[in-house]
């Protein structure tokens, strides 16, 4: 699919986002093995989370999709073993978190995706696995697909090697099954969403500088929970505010947690003008609505754990660096060459399309700034957030451009480019 984005002056209006990705794929595992029936509000709507609800289907969970989506759970112990292998699509999220389940299951099942997930690193959540018990068997010792040989799978106090909350919740997912007090400790913090939610499910957590502590075997009760909106999708949207001549944006029920919104303190320390209002509670997480305005952006630079901490909101962060005063440097994000592409390549290559400079390193980028954007054939890579990324920077551009692949968008936002169509003008 390719799309056309034509240049905007204006971004105004309000926009209703779809539930937070990482939160839905949470909500969805532990609706599966909660006792009792469980309704998912705002769940997403984006093609990884409808695969993680498709493997729980797989694995015995009766899951009714009609707008909201609603789980009758089968208990901790009520899995049962998969026809043929879990297809987890796109999504790393999905095959590192299902992963931990099903090294605790008492049948063996199989765990692969297409061709982007194929490629990415499982090792980091085979070293944990193993040492608590289960084989896992990867392509090259590495790569998906993944057998799994699961049992009895014993409690491990584990330091996270890489700052990743898909290895920690793969972790805390298999500990839920592991007699007494599994142990995460991350010298990062990152995305706080399982502990959360396993809270909400009724699950025993503790947590205390850097470490996390689960006791086994908890009994998990059905909730109705309502999913915040997706701040990474809210992203775009900030960006967008930004490359136009004036705008004026308010985006409704955003995902506030503080793990997540060092993004809002990032921009508005660049200079964005920001308004957080109406902030509540909800399920443990924060959402609220987000105004953001046109304003001169400084630019500025992003390494240690606030690149961890905006990881997936770097590609459209280095769109907005080439038109800041002062430019972007980002450091520490090595973690980059192994998302959904290699995403400090796919940035470089739109770029350098669009006629603007970046120089790029093993572990980051540099974007310099006032630079102008030039139509473009640009190109997804097979990647949502590059199919958003260069959406947002086509606003900008001297004239209309073309996205191959945009389709990519409907991994996580099957509604951005209607989004964006209403609001840009
Ligand atoms: C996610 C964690 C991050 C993030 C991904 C979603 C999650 O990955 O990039 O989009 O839901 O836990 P890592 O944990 O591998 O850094």
């Amino acid at each position: 699919m390719r799309e056309r984005i034509s240049p905007a002056k204006t971004i105004s209006g309000s926009v209703h986002l779809p539930g937070d990705k990482s939160i839905s794929h949470r909500y969805g595992m532990l609706a599966s093995i909660a006792e009792g029936t469980s309704a998912l509000r705002n769940y997403s709507t984006g093609a990884d989370c409808r695969s993680t609800l498709e493997c729980m289907r797989a694995l015995g969970a009766d899951i009714r999709i009609d707008g909201d989506v609603t789980v009758e759970g089968r208990g901790l112990n009520g899995l049962r073993a998969p026809a043929s292998e879990l297809d987890c699509g796109n999504s790393g999220s999905t095959m590192r978190m299902l992963a931990g389940l099903l090294a605790a299951q008492p049948f063996e099942s199989r765990l692969g995706g297409d061709e982007s997930l194929s490629r990415r690193p499982m090792g980091r959540i085979m070293a944990p696995l193993e040492q608590m018990g289960a084989r896992v068997e990867a392509r090259d010792g590495r790569y998906p697909p993944l057998t799994i040989r699961g049992g009895n799978v014993r409690a491990i106090d584990y330091t996270l090697p890489v700052a990743s909350a898909q290895v920690k919740s793969c972790v805390l997912l298999a500990g839920l099954y592991a007699e007494g007090q599994t142990i995460v400790r991350e010298p990062m913090r990152t995305r706080d969403h399982t502990e959360i939610a396993l809270q909400e499910f009724g699950a025993e957590i503790e947590r205390s500088r850097g470490a996390i502590t689960l006791t086994g075997r908890p009994q998990l009760r059905g909730r109705d929970l309502v999913v915040p909106g997706d701040l990474s999708s809210a992203a775009f949207f900030l960006v967008a505010a930004q490359m136009v001549a004036d705008a004026d944006l308010t985006i409704e029920g955003v995902g506030l947690n503080p793990t997540r919104s060092r993004l809002l303190d990032f921009l508005a320390g660049i200079g964005v003008r920001l308004q957080v209002l109406d902030v509540q509670q909800t399920g443990g997480e924060i959402i609220g609505n987000l105004r953001v305005r046109r304003s001169p952006v400084r630019g500025g630079s992003i390494e240690g754990d606030l690149t961890a901490a905006l990881i997936d909101e770097l590609p459209v962060l280095a769109v907005l660096g080439a038109v800041s005063d002062e430019g972007l440097v980002v450091k520490d994000a090595g973690e980059l060459r192994v998302k959904e592409t290699d995403r400090i390549a796919t940035v470089a290559d739109n770029m350098a399309r669009m006629g603007v400079k970046i120089e790029t390193r093993a572990d980051g980028f540099t974007v310099p700034g006032k630079q102008k954007f030039h139509a473009a054939q640009l190109d997804s890579f097979g990647d949502h957030r590059i199919a958003m990324a260069f959406s947002i920077a086509a606003l900008a551009a001297d004239g209309p451009c073309e996205i191959e692949g945009a389709g990519a968008a409907s991994v996580s936002f099957p509604e951005f480019f209607d989004t964006l169509r209403r609001i840009a003008a």
